[in-house]
């Protein structure tokens, strides 16, 4: 059985259901789309101290261990899910956010005690394929696999999670998922100018949405024909806290967010009662931008990354300013509601004053660009076969894990891939290997193109699409070229990279190719 967001509100303990609408163009005013709840919970902070997201800075080699764990979530029972768990120096960790300088060593074995097999996933970091996870490496219950690798890439927020074929989006949906934060000198650059600090005001939101049945379990419920619509929660969850709030004092605070959901894309706004208020857009998926940009709205699909600047000094002392997700259309509309509901992300309550006076940086980083003069073009048309999607007419083997597509590259070769998408719904493209820049959209659904005036450059991106990536949203119709250039991090050729559809339910069902690097 499943609630509905009424039934829900009444197993809170909501009676009355005040709506809240503002400007929101879906809003019925029956308030189905828009709770004011009487219960919200504070923010679940990550900590040096461990528990759940404590940042842990990895010295030596040490081991994470991915176990059955039951979260604290919902009043009442726990909810029993997965965990990765690191012990060290006394503490535990659950889920625990790595802290690692650029060129810094990573050396540690997990450990298996799921009754399924895993593997570890570091996603966005440019690694061997050794070290990157493939699901050909996937270990069965009570098997291990030890990893070692030192970090390339740049400051940014980058994630870990499963990888094993066909369960990647069942464990993500049942907990886990994890941070990795890589420092580089622009990075501690901004934090010191910014006078931010980890876990107080510069804070990593990882965004959920979840399903529960009445006994607070997880209900993994995906939608359309064999689930291949992906799952759609009703329940907003920011770092596992449902219906979060966040008290801030008068200056500047940064966060750091990784749309984890396995389908949903967010479409946040930040509202101080229905009007839009501006904020800063300073990074993505491979770390900061060349400067900060000023935004009223932002589109983040699963698996990307917006490091964002709030500049609370605009708001008064007693004042509540809300995160808030709006309705999308990237997916068909006749499919169920909950795909395009409108919520609350986040409430921040301005509770203190502060004698903050730092600015905006004029600039954050360089981006350097690449070039495209000699590159190889490589169109990739998004279709669907028997229900299953597929890039390029093609889908996961998963008799065949090393598999060649027909996507096989040179060390240096700058390739185009060109995405069109024809399956009338949105698909979060990622590539593992080397990150990407996002050269044009075409064809672009209005809320797509209204981003792209930000910008205004006529490549119709919208901010959210510069610097270094590593997903790129593809909107039903849409025509999307990026550019990369190909690498081989590793010891070894080929290296295997993975090319999937970061809906999870879409890659666990086929929606994955691979390239090789030689
Ligand atoms: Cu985050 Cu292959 O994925
Ligand atoms: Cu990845
Ligand atoms: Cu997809």
């Amino acid at each position: 059985m499943k609630f509905n967001r009424r039934q829900f509100l009444r197993w809170m303990g909501v009676g009355a259901i005040s709506a809240y609408c503002g400007f929101l163009t879906s809003c019925d005013g029956d308030g189905e789309d828009s709770p004011v709840f009487a219960q919200k919970y504070p923010l679940q902070l990550p900590s040096s101290q461990g528990g759940l997201f404590g940042y842990f800075r990895p010295q030596g080699a040490f081991s994470i261990s991915v176990v059955p764990y039951s979260f604290s979530l919902l009043p009442g029972a726990k909810t029993p899910g997965m965990a990765y768990l690191v012990q060290d120096g006394g503490k535990t960790y659950i889920n625990p956010i790595f802290v690692v300088s650029q060129g810094g060593q990573v050396s540690v074995t997990m450990q298996n005690s799921l009754s399924e097999k895993t593997i570890i996933h570091w996603h966005g970091l440019l690694l061997d394929w050794l070290q990157d996870g493939h699901p050909y490496y996937s270990v069965s219950p009570q098997g291990s696999y030890s990893y070692s690798f030192s970090v390339p890439n740049r400051s940014g927020l980058y994630f870990y999670h499963p990888h094993p074929h066909g369960r990647t989006g069942y464990q993500v949906y049942h907990g886990l998922t994890g941070l990795f934060l890589v420092e580089d000198a622009d990075e501690l650059n901004l934090r010191s100018q910014l006078q931010l600090t980890l876990g107080e005001t510069d804070i990593p939101l990882v965004l959920q949405d979840r399903n529960f049945n009445p006994d607070n379990t997880f209900l993994y419920n995906p939608l359309g024909p064999n689930g291949n619509m992906g799952v759609w929660g009703e329940v907003p969850l920011v770092n596992f806290t449902p219906w979060p709030y966040l008290e801030v004092r008068r200056r500047i605070y940064r966060f750091r967010i990784l749309n984890g959901a396995n389908a949903r894309p967010y479409r946040l706004v930040l509202l101080r009662g229905n009007q839009r208020q501006p904020f800063y857009l300073i990074g993505v998926e491979g770390g900061l931008l060349d400067r900060p940009y000023q935004v009223d709205e932002i589109l983040l699909a699963p698996a990307e990354r917006a490091d964002i600047l709030v500049d609370f000094r605009n708001f008064q002392v007693g004042e509540v300013v809300r995160l808030y997700n709006l309705a999308h259309n990237l997916v068909p509309s006749n499919m169920n509601p909950v795909v395009n509901s409108e919520f609350e992300v986040l409430e921040f309550r301005v509770t203190q004053d502060d004698t903050y006076t730092a600015t905006l940086p004029t600039t954050l980083s360089s981006l350097g660009s690449l070039n495209t003069a000699n590159a190889t073009l490589v169109s990739l048309p998004l279709g669907v076969s028997q229900g299953v999607f597929t890039i390029g007419g093609q889908q996961w083997d998963s008799t065949n894990p090393l598999k060649d597509y027909g996507l096989n590259f040179n060390q240096g070769q700058v390739v185009i891939f060109e995405f069109t998408n024809a399956t009338g719904m949105y698909h979060p493209m990622h590539l593992h290997g080397p990150t990407f820049q996002v050269l044009r959209r075409r064809n672009s659904p209005q809320v797509i193109s209204n981003l792209a005036r930000v910008l205004n450059d006529g490549t119709g991106r919208m901010v959210t699409d510069l610097g270094w990536k590593d997903t790129v949203i593809v909107a039903p119709s849409e025509t999307v070229q990026i550019a990369m250039q190909m690498q081989n991090p590793g010891s070894s050729s080929p290296q295997y990279y993975l090319l999937h559809c970061h809906i999870l339910e879409h890659h666990d069902s086929g929606m994955m190719i691979q390239y090789t690097v030689t």
